[in-house]
């Protein structure tokens, strides 16, 4: 009889300690959503997708002997000269225009260069809207129904009607210092939005020196 009440006590008390241990591991994996393989407490690894980013504008590192020197192959202008150059010989969309350089140095670029100059924010200063974050592809809604993201927008100009229309040529029809374009870079006007600094400031690296010239030797 005695035995019988201890054996009671003992299956009820190995009862609840098995009951608790079950109920603390069910809690312990429902944690992690009912998986064993989780961090817990600590943190997550998170990669970024973004790859660190080189500035474009590096000089590449070059040898000479066993030293490393920075080269810099770039030519340095200013981008409203850059951009005069290339509106000067032409304004094609391929074919290479040159240019003389802050240096003095002959440097040859194409419209790819330019085209960054319209695209970009925070280039022409600190903190500087993009062109096109006004004069963008839709030109109902674009200021001044200007579009400069594409050669084909700057091309067609501004006061357009309509997508399919040209309006007023910016470039001055190849006469730079004339054109709309440069009034509206290197003059400020207060009451226009995004054009109440002059941004003729800005000197840019861009193209590539052109070999000098050989010396014809005296006869
Ligand atoms: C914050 C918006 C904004 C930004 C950024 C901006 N503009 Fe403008 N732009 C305007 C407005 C507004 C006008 C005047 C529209 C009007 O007169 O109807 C204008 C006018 C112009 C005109 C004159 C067009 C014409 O026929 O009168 C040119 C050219 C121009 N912008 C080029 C640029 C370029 C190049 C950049 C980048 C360096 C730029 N804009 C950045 C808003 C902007």
């Amino acid at each position: 009889m005695n035995d019988d009440v201890r054996r009671y006590i003992y299956g009820a008390v190995i009862v609840f300690l098995v009951g608790v241990l079950v109920w603390v591991g069910i809690v312990f994996v429902n944690a992690c959503g009912f998986s064993l393989a989780c961090n817990r407490g600590a943190l997550p690894v998170d990669r970024t997708p973004i790859p660190t980013l080189i500035p474009a504008t590096m000089p590449a590192m070059e040898m000479q002997g066993s030293e490393a020197v920075m080269t810099t192959d770039a030519c340095y202008v200013a981008a409203v000269d850059l951009i005069g150059a290339w509106v000067e010989a032409g304004s094609s969309e391929t074919e290479a225009f040159q240019f003389t350089d802050a240096n003095g140095q002959n440097c040859e670029a194409a419209f790819e260069v330019v085209l960054p100059l319209f695209v970009e924010s925070n280039l022409w200063y600190s903190g500087s809207l993009s062109c096109i974050s006004c004069h963008s592809v839709d030109v109902a809604i674009s200021p001044a129904q200007l579009d400069v993201s594409s050669y084909a927008g700057i091309i067609a100009g501004s006061r357009r009607a309509d997508a399919e229309s040209n309006g007023t040529d910016i470039l001055g029809a190849g006469s730079w210092t004339s054109s709309v374009l440069y009034e509206f870079l290197t003059e400020a006007r207060a009451d226009v939005p995004g054009h109440t600094e002059a941004l003729s400031g800005l000197m840019v690296y861009a193209g590539t020196p052109l070999p000098e010239p050989e010396e014809t030797p005296a006869p």
